[in-house]
């Protein structure tokens, strides 16, 4: 399976990416765009005999005619195509040649047509030409920067679940906007600004989560938690402040654990130099301030959680290696890719663990994790997150058709065409 180093070695979008473990999990169907008629070109080789053997003469014969380097009719010279390279390059032509051939426009009605065999062997090759993914190669395509991401709503109350371990809503308990806009994907860095109204909602955010789990910080009553969220936050704050204080253990010794720790996991990174220090400062001016050893480790808590390296994702700049256009990510970075691409949330231990070991990247183990990744059931994710937005599903919530033309559209039927695509989706990522 070839793409597990892929996804290494390069930093790919989730569509990308996503493709790339169609072309794994799916064999060649996705490669072949789904068309029933196109003969499979398993191997590069093949594929480029195929536009040597099947495809040009085609074009030559019905198209070079009026599509040549002098006569670009539509802008379009067939010519120029000298070899699969080149063809893969222009894919849009080849979309709209599908298009053209398919409806019979092409060539128009009073010139020579196609003879029904030239007709189907040249849109399967051009279906696969236009859908190809090249499943043998990807860390040849410069994928282009990493840029840095904020997490999005979902990503950040997931990352808030699997990190204090407690259920939480951002947008009930303090109004987060959501990033959904229905016709992109909401963790799309550059729709990902941090305005500071949203900064506000971070803080605020903040201090409710700790309200449940440490309690408030001014000493003020809790909040009433019902039972199941009460047994979390019991759970979270014995598993958060898992030392305490006691007659070897200093209360500085202990915050420090438990700021480690914590921090590492927020920040999905080991931490750098002087990192924990800075943390415990705080521990040490709320304690100055006579608080107790909770409340002190509680604002140091709110500080990560209201930090950059919690809320972005950053992956760290590179010079390129060898003149290679995709650039290695370290073994961190490898399992935040794939936490928040298959489960919109942050690594869990044994992903951890791994990347300390510098074992993620290997082949045979990273593919053992994603399908563990995959069986868990936080990978619902997958379809909830990535399939709908892929799928611009949310719109058919939203949609309000002509009740004159579509008489029979109900709130059951939106709820049932949005339920199909997300159970055909999610049975795919079973
Ligand atoms: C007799 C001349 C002629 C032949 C032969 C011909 N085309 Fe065209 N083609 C045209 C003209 C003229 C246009 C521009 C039409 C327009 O803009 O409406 C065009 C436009 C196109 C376009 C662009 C359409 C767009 O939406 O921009 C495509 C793709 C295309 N042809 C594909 C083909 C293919 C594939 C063949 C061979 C199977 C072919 N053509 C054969 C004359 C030809």
């Amino acid at each position: 399976m070839t793409i597990f180093p892929a996804f290494v070695r390069t930093r790919l979008s989730p569509l990308r990416a996503f493709a790339l473990l169609a072309c794994s999990a799916l064999g060649g169907l996705a490669a072949q765009g789904f068309a029933a008629e196109a003969p499979a070109y398993g191997t590069a080789k093949a594929r480029a005999m195929a536009y040597d053997t099947v495809a040009r003469p085609i074009l030559a014969d019905a198209c070079f005619g009026c599509h040549n380097e002098k006569k670009h009719k539509g802008h379009i010279d067939f010519t120029a195509f000298k070899d699969e390279k080149t063809v893969l390059k222009q894919r849009k032509v080849w979309r709209k040649a599908i298009d053209q051939v398919e409806a019979m426009e092409m060539p128009p009605e009073d010139e020579k047509q196609l003879s029904p065999e030239q007709k189907s062997a040249l849109l399967a090759w051009m279906k696969q030409a236009a859908n190809y993914v090249d499943c043998d190669r990807p860390g040849g395509i410069d994928p282009g920067p990493a840029p840095v991401r904020r997490l999005d709503r979902a990503e950040y109350n997931n990352t808030i679940r699997d990190l204090l371990g407690i259920d939480f809503d951002a947008g009930d308990a303090v109004g987060m906007p959501d990033e959904m806009s229905g016709s992109t994907f909401a963790n799309l860095a550059n729709g990902l600004i941090l305005p500071p109204t949203l900064m506000d909602k971070y803080f605020a955010s903040a201090e409710k989560v700790l309200d449940i789990v440490i309690g408030p910080a001014d000493g003020g009553s809790p909040p009433q938690l019902e039972g199941k969220q009460k047994k979390q936050a019991k759970q979270a704050f014995d598993a958060l402040l898992f030392v305490k204080p006691g007659a070897d253990t200093p209360p500085r010794d202990a915050a420090r654990k438990i700021l480690e720790r914590f921090a590492f996991r927020a920040y999905r990174r080991p931490l750098r130099e002087g990192e924990v220090d800075r943390l415990l400062t705080l521990f040490d001016l709320s304690k100055a301030n006579g608080d107790k050893f909770e409340l002190s480790v509680r604002l140091a808590f709110k500080a990560v959680l209201v930090s950059p390296h919690f809320l972005m994702r950053v992956e760290q700049d590179r010079p390129s290696q060898g003149g290679k256009s995709a650039i290695d990510i370290d073994d961190y970075e490898l399992a935040s890719r794939l936490s928040y691409f298959l489960w919109s949330s942050m690594p869990d231990a044994p992903l951890f663990e791994l990347a300390g070991q510098h074992k993620l990247s290997d082949p045979s183990i990273l593919e053992q994790q994603v399908r563990r990744m995959l069986a868990d059931p936080k990978a619902k994710a997958l379809t909830d997150q990535f399939g709908m937005q892929w799928l611009q599903s949310g719109k058919v919530m939203t949609a309000r058709p002509s009740t004159e033309f579509f008489p029979t559209f109900t709130n059951e039927l939106r709820q049932a065409m949005f339920d199909e695509s997300y159970t055909f989706f999610d049975k795919l990522r079973e």
